[in-house]
């Protein structure tokens, strides 16, 4: 089998910049480990910044986002029992996000690459890219049963975190830069309309909490745990009353309960694997990045990157310059590292640390109180959760 670029992964990174590359003329095929409905169920963050949301209008995939999707103007921190509103347009001169679920840009992206008729095989392993520093770079793969290879001009390693493109730099030219974090997030999907038309970021002495929402009638919330907590640990009645805990407030605002349909933990991480190239291998999305949950950057992040390699692969196929590919790492890890610094400040800002001093309580206090009440402060946080400018 034989394309010009080679995708491994149909996550967002790897279905969005096949689109693009469609749309630019370029030709490519998509290698995707698991089966269609693994990749159209699974549960992921869902705010989509307003240059994500652009970006998916242009490439022809915003029209059930459009009608589906929630825009949202603000979010709401809370801590010691207050409530305080960032209203992001009236903070950055107009912006807001999108709520609108990953699993939906992924089903409608998936929907889209069918219609074009462009190469999608689900079930489709890679097993190892070879040869990213020739000219004619190749991934192994296998497929029903039977070992094949895919023959590229370019391999864009869009595998996730767990994937095997990152492997292919060598150990000698890689450098990780990586921070675990000593708790997760446990999160539960209830169908019961959320509690909140906002989302809400909640400190609180017993860790964080978050308030967030798939649709009008599905709430999906979050509580902070140790590390290692399997979700059976958690009956559902113990994680609606830890969340009426910790999201609780000095007024009359009460959650809603309802029946609880998913459940499950997810660790917190930063990583950054740098260069983001090696030689025609271009590693795109969480297979080059990760960042804790807190402020939802990693969708956006990927849709940034595959962006800047689409439109560096459409400038070298029209100009015959690699100007742009030679700068796509740079360019993407300018804005990684952006989004790095804000999720793990607002990481920092909102969750408890295990070892937490009461000199460290009252700093997290001190900022919480700043951002509220300094319109300095609260526009840093509006604009960087809004959304860096792409690359
Ligand atoms: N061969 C083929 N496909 C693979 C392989 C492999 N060896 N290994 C992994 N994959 C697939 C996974 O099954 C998955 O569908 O690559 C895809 C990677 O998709 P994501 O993990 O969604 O990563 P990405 O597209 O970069 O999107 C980033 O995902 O984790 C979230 O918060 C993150 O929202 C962000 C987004
Ligand atoms: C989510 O809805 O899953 C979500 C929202 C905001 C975050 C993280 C996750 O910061």
């Amino acid at each position: 089998m034989r394309t010009t670029v080679g995708i491994i992964g149909a996550g967002p990174a790897g279905l969005l910049l096949a689109r693009l590359l469609h749309g630019a003329g370029i030709d490519s095929v998509v290698l995707e480990a698991r089966d269609r409905a693994y990749v159209e169920h699974r549960q992921r963050a869902g705010i989509l910044e307003q240059g994500t949301v652009d970006v998916l209008r242009a490439a022809g995939a915003g029209a059930r986002m459009d009608r589906e999707g929630l825009r949202h103007d603000g979010i709401e921190l809370r801590f010691g029992r207050r409530r305080h509103r960032v209203d992001f347009p009236a903070l950055t001169g107009g912006r807001s996000v999108m709520v609108y679920a990953q699993t939906e840009v992924c089903r409608d992206l998936i929907a889209l690459r069918f219609a074009e008729g462009g190469p999608l095989l689900f079930e489709a392993e890679a097993l190892a890219v070879e040869g990213a520093d020739t000219a004619a770079p190749r991934v192994r793969f296998r497929h029903q049963g039977r070992e094949d290879v895919l023959e590229c001009d370019y391999v864009a390693g869009c595998d996730g975190f767990w994937g095997v493109s990152r492997a292919a730099v060598p150990a000698g030219v890689s450098r990780v830069f990586e921070r675990t974090y000593p708790f997760g997030w446990l999160g539960i999907l209830a169908d019961v309309p959320p509690s909140h038309d906002e989302l809400v970021y909640a400190r609180h002495d017993r860790g964080f909490a978050l308030l967030s929402m798939r649709s009008p009638s599905v709430s999906r919330l979050y509580l902070q745990v140790p590390e290692g907590t399997e979700p059976e640990e958690w009956s559902d009645e113990d994680v609606w009353r830890e969340l009426e805990r910790r999201l609780g407030t000095a007024d009359d605002w009460t959650l809603r309960r309802g029946p609880v349909t998913q459940k499950s933990v997810t660790p917190m991480r930063s990583y950054v694997h740098e260069p983001m190239r090696y030689g025609r291998l271009f590693l795109a999305g969480d297979a080059a990045h990760i960042v804790p949950p807190t402020g939802a950057k990693g969708l956006n992040l990927a849709v940034g990157d595959v962006v800047t390699l689409a439109r560096a692969l459409a400038h070298r196929k029209e100009t015959g310059s690699d100007e742009l590919l030679d700068a796509y790492s740079a360019t993407c890890l300018r804005r990684v590292w952006q989004a790095e610094r804000f999720s793990h400040d607002m990481t920092a800002l909102l969750h408890r640390a295990p070892d937490a001093t009461a000199f460290e309580d009252r700093l997290q206090l001190a900022r919480l109180e700043r951002i509220t009440s300094s319109r300095a402060a609260e526009t840093d946080l509006a604009e960087a959760y809004t959304g860096f400018p792409l690359g």
